[in-house]
């Protein structure tokens, strides 16, 4: 089956940026413009080609943040590398800040790239030149004299936190303390957007926080564009406002992170989500779990609670709509974006399922039968 591209899109209203928001702006003009972009990668040795990209419409408006989701393979680092004119499109077109990348030449291209910076995830730091001398590079590079070089870095340094290493070598850092070179080296131009491909991947816990952290930071106090490839959801819930899913070229979904992580609507949405918590089945379940109801099986409904206030009352809404007989097996109360999310698995008798998502649903909860266990 060929579907027209673009098909399967699930669209969402989009939702204002957070900063927007809470200044009640008006939506700004879009930094990131991307227009029925297709990329088709010619046959190897022996191969036939790859459509790594196929009919993609994006836009990211000046200081938002859009994660971009998939599966590996998807064609989200094909995407970034095409917006910062790495690679050209087979067809379409992707605009920064009103110019058409792929029309440009090697010197306007290199000009373009200033305006764009990017992050990835194992840092590309050079080995033999200080923290100072990364983060001076693309200066260096731009031909920028030496008195505004050693302006601009310090305070660079300072806003990533590394003003006291700032004659160390890579290998006497850790990798939070890399990725902050990376973070200080792709600001350092000043770019307009910032275009991380998992720039938090190689980190742990808690060193990602930190990253986050100082993304959240630049994209409030500076107003850059963030574009993120990542496929960790809980770093889209942090710092994205927008989300684009990828799935084979194409977006299958998109809108505001809130909207999307509360009420995913396509397949691969809903995978990509499953290991977030409230969406993960206990694994016993899961392999249990049977389309058909069977004699003295029971139902698992997933309960789904967002955005308004009123959390603590969701246990009393399903105790009084489910009855005496329903078991709340797992569950989370989270926030996406500052709004609060919840999501619980609950089993009730089978032939009880249907009259218990209705109810429900009239009572305010999102409610849907993921299956039944015996
Ligand atoms: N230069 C290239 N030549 C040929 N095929 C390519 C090239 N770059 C990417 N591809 C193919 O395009 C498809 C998309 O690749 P891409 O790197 O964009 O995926 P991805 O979503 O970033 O995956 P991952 O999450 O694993 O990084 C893949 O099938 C890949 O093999
Ligand atoms: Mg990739």
């Amino acid at each position: 089956m060929n579907m027209a591209p673009g098909a399967f899109v699930a669209e969402r209203p989009r939702a204002p940026t957070r900063k927007a928001e809470a200044r009640g702006d008006l939506p700004r003009a879009d930094l990131v413009r991307i227009e029925a972009v297709s990329k088709v990668f010619p046959a190897g040795r022996g191969g036939s080609e790859v459509r790594a990209l196929d009919g993609i419409d994006l836009s990211a408006r000046r200081g938002s943040a859009t994660a971009i989701i998939g599966r590996s393979g998807a064609g989200k680092s094909t995407l970034i590398r095409l917006i910062n004119g790495l690679e050209k499109p087979t067809a379409g077109h992707v605009h920064v800040d009103g110019v058409d990348v792929a029309q440009l030449g090697e010197r306007e291209l290199r000009d373009i790239r200033r305006s764009i910076g990017m992050i990835f995830q194992h840092f590309n730091l050079l080995s033999s030149r200080t923290v100072f001398g990364n983060v001076a590079l693309p200066l260096e590079i731009a031909g920028i004299s030496r008195h505004e070089i050693n302006a601009r870095v310090g305070p660079l340094l300072d806003l990533v936190g590394l003003a006291d290493k700032r004659d160390r070598y890579p290998s006497e850092l850790s990798g939070g303390q890399k990725q902050r070179v990376g973070i200080a080296r792709a600001l350092a131009t000043r770019p307009k957007l910032l275009l991380s491909d998992e720039a938090t991947s190689a980190l742990d816990p808690e060193t990602t926080q930190s990253v986050l952290s100082l993304l959240r930071k630049i994209n409030r106090e500076l107003d850059l564009t963030i574009l993120l490839i990542t496929h960790e959801m809980e770093v889209v819930k942090q710092i994205a406002d927008q989300v684009a899913v990828i799935d084979s070229g194409r977006i299958v979904e998109r809108g505001g992170v809130f909207e999307i992580f509360s009420a995913p609507v396509h397949e691969t949405t809903k995978a990509l989500l499953s290991g977030l918590p409230g969406f993960r089945l206990p694994a016993v379940l899961a392999t249990h779990l049977k389309h058909d109801p069977s004699a003295g099986s029971r139902a698992i409904v997933r309960v789904t609670f967002a955005g308004q206030g009123g959390q603590g009352r969701i246990f009393s809404k399903i105790a009084e709509v489910a009855g005496s007989d329903h078991e709340v097996i797992a569950g989370a109360l989270d926030e996406i974006g500052g709004k609060p999310f919840g999501s619980f698995l609950v089993s009730v008798a089978s032939p009880k399922a249907g009259q218990t998502v209705d109810k429900l649903a009239a009572g305010g909860l999102d409610a849907e039968v993921l299956g039944h266990v015996s």
